[in-house]
């Protein structure tokens, strides 16, 4: 019998019992759930990461809906204690659910859903701050500062890469890379090539724009250049940027091999999964190219990383950061929560789940729809005509 785990209560009559594994950011996702009569549980229990006998024990006997996070193991057993107890409805706070077994969520009926739409710009400043960290060895010098090494300038210190003129490179060319691509051209009119199994046409004509706007203005322009396979990004680009979904096709997508590809002074940035990178492969290939570097906010094996990567210059690390703006950590809550809400009160599906500003305007009630549920036609739900 699994020990109970602390929770706090709000709304302690409401008729329909949802939980949140953690506190989220924000009072608004608690508000939308107590306006429609339910009881809200929050674990407040003081361990980052439940395990699924801690999340069995907060689901007990009766339970609507559950909105959990991307440290938690959602699998056969916590769908069938979720059903057992009457569940209908779990939401993921976060765009990615490679911690979701979607087919046993089938099986029991159980809607999943998450929370695209409004962590886009946030995830790409992350990596485009990884890439200038990377570039210009922002990490390296602070530490230098801190420990009182600075006694002058010097014209060797701390030198890095420039980026205007030269190339970045984008895999996975979907809403996150797409938006880190137009940052990284417009910001530091920086070339583009991308691989992506689907042509991104807004991209191209963006990037194509841009490039007659700076050439009308006498500077030199940017060019793109969709790439027939990941390795001619590989082998072009300065600054090498990871945005695929994690699936068995792109589990060490990045390894040894792949990595003797790139240029011995390049960048490569990963704010998608930690295991599309082979972290081992990575960690030698950072000591064997010492002006090789890196910026990472995942990690294969998280919270842990591999042994030595700690000890690597030539790399930035931040803990799983990238969708951390206050915005975007309040939009999450709300859009996991409305999730939830929505599937308990039957509501159809949003027809698209990227467009969700209705949901995110706090000034008018937001729509009778689940923004985003990624298992809605296997369950034959019906969509929203809003
Ligand atoms: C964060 O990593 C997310 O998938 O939302």
């Amino acid at each position: 019998m699994a020990k109970p785990v602390s929770i706090e209560v709000w709304n302690p009559n409401g008729k329909y019992r949802v939980i949140s594994t953690k506190p989220m950011p924000g009072t608004r996702w608690i508000n939308l759930l107590i306006e429609q009569d339910c009881r809200v549980e929050i674990c407040t229990e003081k361990k980052t990461i439940l395990s699924v006998e801690d999340i069995i024990s907060l689901i007990g006997n009766k339970c609507d809906g559950v909105i959990g996070q991307l440290t938690e193991d959602w699998g056969e057993t916590l769908f069938a204690a979720l059903s057992r107890a009457g569940g209908k409805a779990f939401s993921n706070m976060a765009v990615g659910y490679n911690n979701v077994d979607v087919n046993a969520a089938n099986k029991y009926g159980v809607a999943v859903g998450n929370t695209p739409g409004v962590l886009t710009e946030t995830t790409a400043e992350l990596a485009a701050s990884l890439s200038l960290a990377a570039a210009r060895r922002i990490v390296e010098a602070d530490e230098f500062m801190r420990a009182g090494l600075y006694d002058g300038w010097l014209p060797h210190l701390f030198v890095g890469n420039l980026l205007k003129g030269q190339t970045v490179g984008v895999i996975g060319a979907g809403r996150i890379g797409s938006a880190y691509a137009r940052m990284m051209v417009e910001g530091f009119k920086m070339n583009l090539i991308y691989y992506d199994l689907y042509q991104s046409t807004r991209l191209e004509k963006f990037v194509t724009a841009y490039g007659e706007f700076l050439k009308s203005n006498g500077e030199q322009p940017v060019y793109w250049k969709r790439a027939s396979s990941m390795d001619e990004v590989l082998r072009e680009a300065d600054v090498i940027s990871l945005h695929p979904v994690l699936d068995k096709t792109t589990y060490h997508l990045i390894n040894k091999e792949s990595l003797a590809t790139m240029k011995k002074e390049a960048i490569l940035v990963n704010c998608s999964r930690g295991p599309v990178i082979d972290e081992v492969a990575l960690v030698e290939h950072l000591k064997q190219n010492p002006m090789f570097r890196v910026g990472l906010d995942v990690f294969e094996d998280e919270p842990f990383m591999k042994p030595g990567l700690a000890e690597m210059k030539n790399a930035v690390i931040v803990p799983h950061i990238a969708s951390a703006s206050k915005w975007t950590r309040e939009g999450m809550a709300t859009l996991a929560a409305l999730n939830v809400l929505g599937k308990i009160k039957g509501y159809p599906i949003w027809g698209d789940s990227n467009r969700v500003e209705p949901f995110l305007n706090e000034s008018v009630p937001p729509p009778a729809a689940c923004p985003s549920i990624v298992n809605a036609k296997a369950l034959g739900l019906p969509v929203s005509k809003l």
